[in-house]
């Protein structure tokens, strides 16, 4: 088999363990999943019903341009429908992005820890990568920034940023924009936006008539939960869009998901609701993090990166025996471990198993 000689070492992306195998292979009854970011508070109503609805088209072709939730899309967030472009999750909207943009030898700059197919898609594409290291836990733009040449043909910005949980605010990305050459894309990753609180937070739609090199990513993964469904999408200007249509599947998002979309974006006391509730959970476990003497960045996402005090693949199958299932192994944190915002019930069970977790640890020491 002849692979392309630049992808044979590109790691096979590991998912959250599901918790069927969990079950399985450790004979527990209840495993508690806190591993992707997933909305424990299950998807509206309204989305099921338009699933169970559409289900009868099932031997029709999707929409392509998936026109009616486009629309709806437009109308919700007041942009025009050629500013948007729908993938198979936001992950496609990536992948589409480094097809259309990224050539052998490019230069694609990123921070030294972020969402892993920014890099993934890179490699694909041979581009070369530049990593540009966190600043406690924070992207550095005036870094990332400094890293541009004239080679440079997307940066992506991850806010919040999985892992870490932290933003950019809106002056640090307007001076950003402000220098960067308009011939160089902005993919600032959006997927988590609507879990944020802190008021410096920018809003990236209101920027985007003023730099057409701007591109804001969003999905119906988190909030809206229908991450099973795989439905996302890219806000930008009609050019930036034409070019990534050019390399999109005829048919890449499902009738169902689409349908599903459409109805779960006209339910916002659903999307509410599971805000108020991350907000209060959020603080809830950073309280009791405190209490136990546990470093953590600051989140503003539904995920916290907690120093667990131990490697953190130790602390994730300490864990896993009792039913939980995180997320470890950062390289750049190899103590740290990151944790899915919980309902509360969830999370006060958690809290539990981790204590038992670093007594075991203390015990041993
Ligand atoms: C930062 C970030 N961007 C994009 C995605 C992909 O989302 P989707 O499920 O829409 O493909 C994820 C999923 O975890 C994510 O964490």
């Amino acid at each position: 088999m002849n692979t392309k000689r630049h992808i044979v070492d590109l790691p096979v992306y590991q998912p959250g363990k599901p918790v069927d195998d969990v079950k399985r292979e450790l004979g527990l009854s209840e495993v508690i999943k806190l591993a992707s970011n997933e909305n424990p508070y299950g998807s509206s109503p309204l989305a099921k019903q338009a699933i169970l609805t559409e289900i009868e088209n099932s031997n029709i072709y999707p929409d392509g341009a998936s026109v009616e939730l486009t629309a709806a899309t437009a109308g919700h967030l007041g942009v025009r429908p050629e500013q948007l472009i729908w993938g198979n999750g936001a992950d496609e909207i990536i992948l589409m992005l480094a097809r259309s943009f990224l050539e052998p030898g490019d230069e694609t700059i990123m921070a030294d820890l972020t969402f892993s197919q920014y890099r993934h898609n890179a490699v694909v594409e041979n581009a070369a990568i530049v990593e540009v290291p966190l600043a406690d836990g924070k992207q550095d733009l005036p870094a990332m920034l400094a890293a541009v040449t004239d080679r440079t043909k997307i940066v992506w910005i991850c806010s919040p940023n999985n892992p870490t949980g932290t933003i950019v605010t809106e002056r640090e990305l307007v001076s950003f924009l402000d220098a960067l050459p308009k011939s160089v894309l902005c993919v600032l990753d959006e997927a988590y936006c609507h879990f944020v609180d802190d008021p410096d937070y920018p809003d990236s739609i209101r920027l985007l008539d003023r730099y057409p090199n701007l591109v804001s990513l969003r999905t119906f993964s988190k909030i809206y939960g229908l991450a099973a469904l795989r439905i996302g999408y890219g806000i930008a200007h009609p050019d930036v869009i034409h070019a990534i249509n050019l390399v999109r599947e005829p048919f890449n998002t499902a009738r169902v998901s689409q349908a599903a979309a459409k109805a779960a974006l006209s339910d916002q006391a659903f999307v509410d609701s599971c805000r108020e509730n991350n907000l209060l959970q959020r603080d809830y476990l950073q309280g009791e993090f405190d209490r136990l003497g546990l470093a953590y960045f600051p989140t503003q996402a539904n995920f916290i990166l907690v120093d667990v005090g131990m490697p953190s693949r130790e602390a994730f199958d300490r864990l896993l025996r009792r039913g939980f299932i995180t997320r470890a192994g950062w390289s750049k944190y190899p103590n740290r471990l990151r944790v899915s915002i919980g309902t509360a019930e969830d999370n006060i069970k958690f809290v539990a198993a981790l204590e038992e977790v670093l007594k075991e640890a203390t015990v041993r020491k």
